[in-house]
This record gives C-alpha cells, sequence and structure tokens, in this order.
C-alpha cells in the first residue's frame, strides 16, 4: 500500500520489532561473507525469495539462520542503527526492541559484546535524530526456565540500562505460566516492565495465563483474544495494549488476508491497540507499511491511526524525563 503524507508524517512509538527480524537479505549475505559464516542461498536475491512462510515455525527457522551472521560487536551495533535510521525515516520517534540474547549466547558470544554495542546505536540514534528508545530481553521459549533465568541473572549488570522482558519463539508447546519465576525475576528483582508474546498462534487462554499470572503490563500480538468475550471486556476495561503487527499476521497466516484482519473489530470493542511491524524484513513492512495497509484494506480513517500512534507513547515503557519529551 503506498504510505499517505498523513502516515510519513505522523509521529509514532515502535513497541513490537525484533532487531535481529531486521536484518536485510543484502546484510545478511554480506556479513556472512565478512565473518565466514555459511548461508545456504547463493545471494541476497535467493534468500528473500525463501522468505515465503506457511507458519510461525517456518519463519523462525529463518529468522534463526539469519541470525547466526551476528559476530563482532560491529555487526550488533551496525544492525541496530541500521534499524534506527529506517525508523527514524519512518518517523518513528520512540523504539522498544526486542533481542534474543540467548540466540547470541548459545554460539558463544559474550553479553557484552551483544547488549554494549546496542546500547552504543541508542546513544548515537538519540543525538542524530532525537530519539529515544529501548532494549526488551526476549526469552526464547522453545527452551526451558532454567535457561531464561540464567540469561536474565547474567543482564544484572546492564539492568538499569534494558527496560523489559519479552519472549520470542513458538507459542505452542509453550504457554505463559513457564516462565512465572523469570517473569516474577525480572519484576521484582530487576525492576523491569514486561510483556509476553501471546494469542498470536496460542488461543485466548494463553492471554489470560499471561495476565493473571505473570502480571505482565502488555500484550504482544494477543488477536486471538477475541474468541472470549470475558477477556475482551477486560481488556477494554484495563486498557490493556496489545501491540498488533497487521502485515506479519498476514505472512505468518494469522488471517488469510488483510481485509479478514480482525484489527476494526478490536478497535470496535475499545481495546488499546498500536501497530507495528514485528520482523520488518522478513515481512517486508516497516511500520509505516502497516498502517498504510490496515487503512487501504480496512478503511480506517487518519484519525484512528493518529489513536493508534497515541496509543504506542501511552503504552510505552518510557521514563518520567522521555515521557515529558514525547507527550
Ligand atoms: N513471533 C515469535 N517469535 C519471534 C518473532 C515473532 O514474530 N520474531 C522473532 N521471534
Ligand atoms: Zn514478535
Amino acid at each position: 500500500a503506498p504510505i499517505s503524507p498523513f502516515i510519513a508524517g505522523l509521529p509514532k512509538a515502535e513497541l513490537h520489532m525484533h532487531l535481529e527480524g531486521s536484518l536485510e537479505p543484502e546484510t545478511i549475505m554480506r556479513l556472512a561473507a565478512r565473518n565466514g559464516v555459511r548461508i545456504p542461498y547463493a545471494n541476497a536475491e535467493e534468500l528473500r525469495a525463501a522468505y515465503s512462510f506457511t507458519d510461525l515455525q517456518s519463519f523462525l527457522d529463518l529468522f534463526y539462520l539469519g541470525l547466526t551472521v551476528l559476530q563482532t560487536g560491529e555487526d550488533f551495533y551496525e544492525m541496530t542503527k541500521s534499524y534506527l535510521d529506517r525508523a527514524a525515516q519512518d518517523r518513528v520517534r520512540h523504539a522498544e526492541v526486542f533481542i534474543s540474547p540467548q540466540g547470541h549466547l548459545r554460539r558463544g558470544i559474550a553479553m557484552g559484546t551483544v547488549i554494549d554495542n546496542i546500547l552504543r546505536a541508542f546513544d548515537d540514534a538519540r543525538r542524530e535524530h532525537g530519539m529515544t528508545g529501548g532494549l526488551i530481553a526476549g526469552i526464547q521459549r522453545q527452551f526451558d526456565e532454567e535457561e531464561a533465568l540464567s540469561m536474565l541473572r547474567e543482564l544484572r549488570p546492564w539492568r538499569d540500562r534494558i527496560i523489559g522482558l519479552g519472549t520470542g519463539g513458538p507459542e505452542r508447546g509453550n504457554r505463559p505460566a513457564k516462565f512465572r519465576r523469570a517473569y516474577a525475576y525480572a519484576k521484582h528483582d530487576l525492576g523491569w516492565r514486561t510483556t509476553i508474546h501471546a494469542g498470536e498462534e496460542g488461543g485466548s487462554d494463553f492471554v489470560c495465563e499471561a495476565i493473571d499470572e505473570l502480571h505482565v503490563d502488555r500484550i504482544d500480538h494477543g488477536v486471538r483474544s477475541e474468541a472470549d468475550p470475558n477477556l475482551m471486556r477486560r481488556l477494554a476495561e484495563t486498557g490493556m495494549p496489545l501491540t498488533v503487527c497487521p502485515c506479519s499476521n498476514i505472512m505468518l497466516r494469522v488471517f488469510p488476508d488483510m481485509a479478514a484482519h480482525n484489527i476494526r473489530r478490536l478497535h470496535e470493542a475499545g481495546l488499546c491497540l498500536t501497530v507495528n511491524s514485528d520482523d520488518p524484513s522478513y515481512f517486508g513492512a516497516y511500520v509505516n507499511e502497516n498502517f498504510a495497509s490496515i487503512q487501504q484494506a480496512l478503511g480506517f480513517s487518519d484519525a484512528d491511526l493518529w489513536g493508534f500512534a497515541r496509543n504506542s507513547f501511552l503504552s510505552a515503557f518510557l521514563n518520567e524525563e522521555d515521557r515529558a519529551r514525547h507527550l
């Protein structure tokens, strides 16, 4: 969908994107060559042609392959700075991004190599673009809770520079309560805010469990909440934010096409919704394309889109100083 001047100029916060999901195929091939990592595709075009997914797992397989090209601190810096520069062009004024530390630690990369270089890119984006941002550590939910806890203990030295805990990986077979102790540790020992992917491939019961047992501050995706009318009423009454990723949902076949996406019904039910890109390279859509696609397919007014952007700042894990700057 074409990006209207209104969407292009709309100040927005992006609250749901995975940094490793911003690596473009050209960057993956370039870093693979630079670092001597084998990627079983001849060139960027072939790799991009493989971005045709049937479900969440078929995407995750390529996502975990792509991130193996990240080896040095400079790689993490470049990935982060490229995304933030691109987001600044989309008038993203505040970005809260997930990383998957386990995907790097398991390959023998030191935590400091990952975190220090990502934070350095955030500092540069603040200086160059006036953007604010924050890093959310994502548990890979296919692995056990002990590994998640050990990652969190390793992140302790950076606890004041990381804003929250989230998740990545397959929902199916990995319910929210699997990480009860990890979420309690993040909230009470590290002082972080929390969010979780729920109701993307998991059912509305995963959303209920995340709220009741993990006490999260936001829900990532959450679109399958619609199956439970009681939950829908609760979400509306409490103003629980949902970080919706419309183009991701089409690419991973949560809905057959954008006209069938339920974001308009979620909006009409009074939920607090935000619009996000999830994995912009893999899904071929940065945040403005997500706004443009839902407007084109579902007829949202500019005022509706303004409301989603406003919600994104209201739902952000902003400190007092940055809150005053944006609101
Ligand atoms: N869903 C689940 N896990 C992920 C995603 C996603 O969209 N992106 C990266 N890890
Ligand atoms: Zn996601």
